[in-house]
Order: C-alpha cells, then sequence, then structure tokens
C-alpha cells in the first residue's frame, strides 16, 4: 500500500502517553520537533523525526509542509445538536435584555421554538444545513462531530434529524457520531405523563434506529423542566438493555442527576455547571466521561462547570461545543476551550487532553485522539512555532491544514 511522508512540522504534539483521569501538566506533554508523520491506508504508521522518518521510508510519497507548524491531533466535539431548523436570535435578545426561562417559553420560545422549526424543515434542507455546520467545525479542525436529534420530539420527526445526521455522514470528511436525545423534552403535544412519552420512544422508536442502524447512543434531559431522575434510570436502563451506550445532560441547573449517569453505567455525564463536592467526588471516582460545556455557559451568561475541581479530584474531564440553536448558538470550540481555561486555571495539556483522547473516550472511540502508530490519522496543523499559540490567540488562529484519515480536507 501507498505511504505517504507528511511534514516537516516545527512541533508535533501528539498527546500519548497522558493519564486518562486527573490533572495534567504541560511537561507531561510529548512533543516532537522537526516531526513527520508516516500514513498508510489512512491510519497512522510512524510518528518521529522527520530526517530519521526519510531514512527509514525513502519510497514514501513526500507531502512537504513549508511553513512553520505545529501538528495536534484533530479534535472531537463529542456533545453537539447541530442537526436544527431556524434559529433563536429572539431568544438570545430576550436573554441578554434580563428576561428569565419561564419567560422566554411563555413569549414562545425554548427548545420547543427550535422542535417546531426542525419539523417544518424538509430533511433535505436539514441536511444541507447540517452539512454546513460540519463542514465549518471541520476547517476549525473538528475531525469527529457528535451530533443529537431532539428536535423532533415523536417518531418520525426524530427518524428525519437521525437520517438527516447518516447521510451527512456520507457527504463529509468529518466522522459524524449520532446520539438519540429524543428525551430532550416532554414535547407540548404529546398526549400523556413523562412516563409514558419515554415508554413510547422505548417501545416505538428506538427498535427502528437499531433495525436502520441510526445510532447506538441513547442521550436524556435530567432536570426540573425536563425528566426527573426516578423516570430517566428507568429509561437509562431498558436503554442499556437494548444496547445502546449512554449519555446523560446532568446537573446543568440543579445538582443530583449525574449520580444517575455513573449509576447506570453512562459513558458520559455532561454540562455539570452545577455540580457540587458530593457529584465531583463520585465522578472523579468512577470510569465515566465528565463533559465541561463553556459554550452553554457563555452563551446563557452562567457560571463554568467545574472543571478545575473535577480534574484536582481525579475526573476524566472532556470539553465539548454543546452548540445548539438555543444555549450555545456560537459553535466555536477551540475559543470556548481557551476563554474557560483561563477562567478555571486549565493547562495546556489538560485543554488538548479534554478536546482529543478524552473527548474519543466519551464517545468509547479508542481509535482517534492520540497520534500514534496504529490510530485513524485525523490530524491538524496550526501556522506557528511553539503550541502554546494555539490556546493563546483564543481561537482566532485556525488550522492551516486538516487532515482526515490522511486526506487533506479542503472545505
Ligand atoms: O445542552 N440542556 C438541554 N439542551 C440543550 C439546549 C438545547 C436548546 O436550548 O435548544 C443544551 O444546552
Ligand atoms: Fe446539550
Amino acid at each position: 500500500m501507498m505511504q505517504k511522508l507528511i511534514g516537516p512540522f516545527k512541533q508535533i504534539v501528539t498527546l500519548a502517553g497522558l493519564p486518562m483521569k486527573g490533572a495534567v501538566s504541560d511537561d507531561q506533554l510529548e512533543i516532537i520537533s522537526d516531526g513527520g508523520v508516516l500514513i498508510e491506508g489512512g491510519l497512522i504508521n510512524a510518528v518521529g523525526n522527520i530526517a530519521e522518518l526519510h531514512k527509514q521510508y525513502p519510497q514514501a510519497e513526500v507531502q512537504e509542509i513549508e511553513s512553520p507548524q505545529v501538528l495536534l491531533p484533530g479534535f472531537v466535539d463529542c456533545h453537539t445538536h447541530i442537526c436544527f431548523g431556524g434559529n433563536r436570535a429572539k431568544d438570545y435578545a430576550m436573554r441578554i435584555a434580563g428576561k428569565t426561562y419561564l419567560e422566554i417559553a411563555k413569549a414562545g420560545g425554548g427548545i420547543w421554538d427550535s422542535v417546531t422549526q426542525t419539523r417544518l424543515m424538509d430533511q433535505e434542507t436539514l441536511e444541507k444545513d447540517l452539512l454546513k455546520r460540519a463542514n465549518r467545525h471541520l476547517a476549525d479542525g473538528v475531525t469527529t462531530i457528535e451530533v443529537k436529534s431532539g428536535y423532533g420530539l415523536n417518531v418520525e420527526q426524530e427518524l428525519k434529524q437521525l437520517r438527516a445526521i447518516k447521510n451527512v455522514n456520507s457527504k463529509t470528511s468529518a466522522s459524524l457520531i449520532s446520539t438519540c436525545l429524543a428525551a430532550h423534552t416532554l414535547p407540548k403535544d404529546f398526549n400523556g405523563s413523562k412516563a409514558e412519552y419515554l415508554g413510547y420512544i422505548l417501545n416505538e422508536l428506538l427498535p427502528i434506529i437499531k433495525q436502520e442502524q441510526l445510532s447506538n447512543r441513547v442521550d436524556i434531559f435530567i432536570e426540573e423542566s425536563a425528566f426527573d431522575k426516578e423516570n430517566g434510570h428507568k429509561y437509562l436502563l431498558a436503554a442499556k438493555q437494548m444496547d445502546f451506550g449512554l449519555t446523560v445532560h446532568a446537573d446543568q441547573f440543579t445538582p443530583g442527576s449525574s449520580e444517575i449517569a455513573v449509576m447506570c453505567g453512562a459513558l458520559s455525564a455532561d454540562h455539570l455547571e452545577a455540580s457540587g463536592y458530593k457529584e465531583i467526588a463520585m465522578l472523579a471516582a468512577s470510569d465515566i466521561v465528565s463533559v465541561v460545556l463553556p459554550g452553554a455557559s457563555l452563551g446563557l451568561g452562567m457560571q463554568y462547570s467545574p472543571a478545575r475541581k473535577l480534574l484536582n479530584a481525579g475526573a476524566c474531564v472532556a470539553i465539548a461545543s454543546d452548540w445548539n440553536p438555543g444555549s450555545a448558538p456560537m459553535g466555536n470550540l477551540l475559543m470556548q476551550a481557551s476563554v474557560m481555561a483561563a477562567a478555571e486555571k486549565l493547562t495546556t495539556a489538560e485543554v488538548f487532553a479534554g478536546l482529543t483522547v478524552r473527548a474519543a473516550k466519551a464517545l468509547n472511540l479508542n481509535d482517534r485522539g492520540i497520534l500514534q502508530t496504529g490510530m485513524m490519522a485525523d490530524m491538524q496543523s496550526y501556522p506557528a512555532n511553539d503550541y502554546r499559540e494555539i490556546l493563546y490567540y483564543q481561537g482566532q488562529l485556525k488550522p492551516q491544514y486538516v487532515w482526515t484519515k490522511g486526506k487533506l480536507s479542503t472545505t
């Protein structure tokens, strides 16, 4: 098979050899100066000094990098809602002017507004908009993107969203990982209780999702305004029985639901803005990934999730964008991570790990997020001499090159 040698890179930050949990210091980062990467069949075959690699693999085709670049693994955004119709600019204007959640909902805003706008959009247009957002993320170095449904909220409309995600996955070079979030909130037009709605999703939607292989992940929003812990717990266990991987929107406004995520053996508990000492200790003691979402804090004008405390307690912390039309419309993952790092006091190593290998764990993917032999060649390089410039510019410095499975992507 054809081999391709890419380089030289001023620095390669491999993210190899880091602990999966807890605090990390920058001197734990493996940095290869004057590095190169050998690619074969979409995978990384070798990473090392470029001169050595030239000697070892003289037959490899060379892709010369002509200006100083710092190479990182592609980012993994393990929590987004980028399959939606319309926008919620009116909500945002009301929120920044000081209106409450309830006032916004009463004025016809909130999640239900996005459900209405998404239901009105045909699948083709939904796909076109999703493809644009996925490719914008890809150009920003995000090579794996989790995408949730959750703006359909009935069998037919949830399927429309999940089918759109599956189709767009074959149209973009980014990898899309879909998650069923039919348990986002009780739809206004459902004739029954919250427990009955969850039963309806379990019995009538999840089997079709399995059958059509639309997703192998299930999410639920457990919060006073959405589903309670007891119903949420039952729903998650039933979904687990059907072999779905689990994730939970937990502790966003009130603490407690992260416990359900841990008890059910979920892959991740996401949000955690309201997590307190007890929740932090429990998350840290478990194998779950704690996903923090600075974009939602910025969009809602709320406190950040306690990323520093989580890391100090020993948790595995990933950082995701939560890109959605309501609470996190910006979708600039690197900007959000850099700004949160300054507020929460995170090291560059913790941020990079949270955007790559630790985020991949939240999606149960062990084939990406590190630049080492055998991993998928999803990579991005920034026009810089030193890796510390990347967070320093707070998202303004964009990757010059992005590769997916070893192929240079042009978006
Ligand atoms: O993750 N918290 C619940 N769901 C989304 C918001 C979705 C919306 O407002 O449309 C979130 O922030
Ligand atoms: Fe979310």
